[in-house]
């Protein structure tokens, strides 16, 4: 064993945070929910079946020489590590029970989780205040909508509330970051769809805040401005890091939602 491939620090753990489009890995300092060296991205593969993306999460974790337990994020309905959704990965994730699966390419402990709940939990443990208090939706903007329902910093899990119709259509089917892009939407196009569908969200729930995750919140300056809704809305605190972060976080905890 070479030092960099040492035993795990007690106070670190890593993430992996399976997405549409990569697959991003890295160990965190649970101290400060910093990363640990560089997050690993490896392009999620096509067709994104079970096999194929088991195989570049044991690789991401072998490249990366960790040998403690890892917390592992589907963007997807988990259910006593069944995934039961499949909305923008390869439908054959339906009903696969992800300890099986990932068994038969990691020799350490696991946890998997929905994508949105592990950001939440990561934003409550190391983002703005706001966060950890009263009732709260985190959302996040990426391939689809992603929500984590927080009570105090509690969370109920597997909302997926991007899934809600909004004017007859799924939320994240017009509000999404992805399509903002694949429609060549203007910001402010877009930000309203974003206003709109946080209206419902807001009729249905009456938070106390909204905060906003996914790469797309780093620019809240530049589309914040177009909401009107009475609700506080903020910007997640940990942008894209929230993923890993969570994900993390779930496999020093044990948390299976
Ligand atoms: C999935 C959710 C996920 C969200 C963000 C939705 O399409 O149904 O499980 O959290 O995308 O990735």
């Amino acid at each position: 064993m070479t030092a960099q491939h040492s035993a795990h620090h007690s106070g670190h753990s890593f993430g992996i945070d399976v997405g549409g489009s990569g697959i991003k890995g890295a160990e965190v300092d649970l101290a400060t929910g910093e990363f640990v060296g560089d997050r690993l991205k490896i392009a999620t593969p096509q067709p994104a079946t079970p096999e194929a993306v088991a195989e570049v999460v044991a690789q991401i974790v072998a490249e990366k020489g960790w040998d403690g337990p890892v917390g592992i994020t589907m963007p997807s309905v988990v259910k006593d590590q069944v995934i039961l959704s499949a909305a923008n990965i390869d439908k054959s994730w339906i009903g696969v029970d992800a300890q099986e699966l990932f068994n038969q390419h990691l020799d350490v402990p696991f946890t998997v989780l929905n994508d949105a709940d592990a950001a939440g939990l990561a934003e409550v443990a190391y983002g703005d205040e706001i966060a950890r208090t009263g009732s709260v939706l985190f959302l996040t903007l990426g391939t689809g909508i992603g929500s984590a329902l927080l009570l105090n910093g509690q969370l109920f899990p597997n909302t997926e509330l991007g899934h809600l119709t909004v004017d007859k259509k799924e939320a994240e089917k017009q509000a999404s970051s992805a399509v903002k892009d694949r429609e060549e939407l203007k910001t402010k196009q877009w930000a309203k769809r974003v206003n709109r569908v946080l209206h419902e969200y807001e009729a249905l729930l009456n938070p106390s805040a909204f905060v906003i995750g996914g790469g797309i919140s780093r620019k809240f300056d530049k589309w914040g401005e177009y909401l009107d809704i009475d609700t506080s809305v903020v910007p997640a605190q940990l942008r894209n890091r929230a993923g890993i972060v969570g994900a993390a976080m779930a496999a020093k905890e044990g948390v299976r939602p």
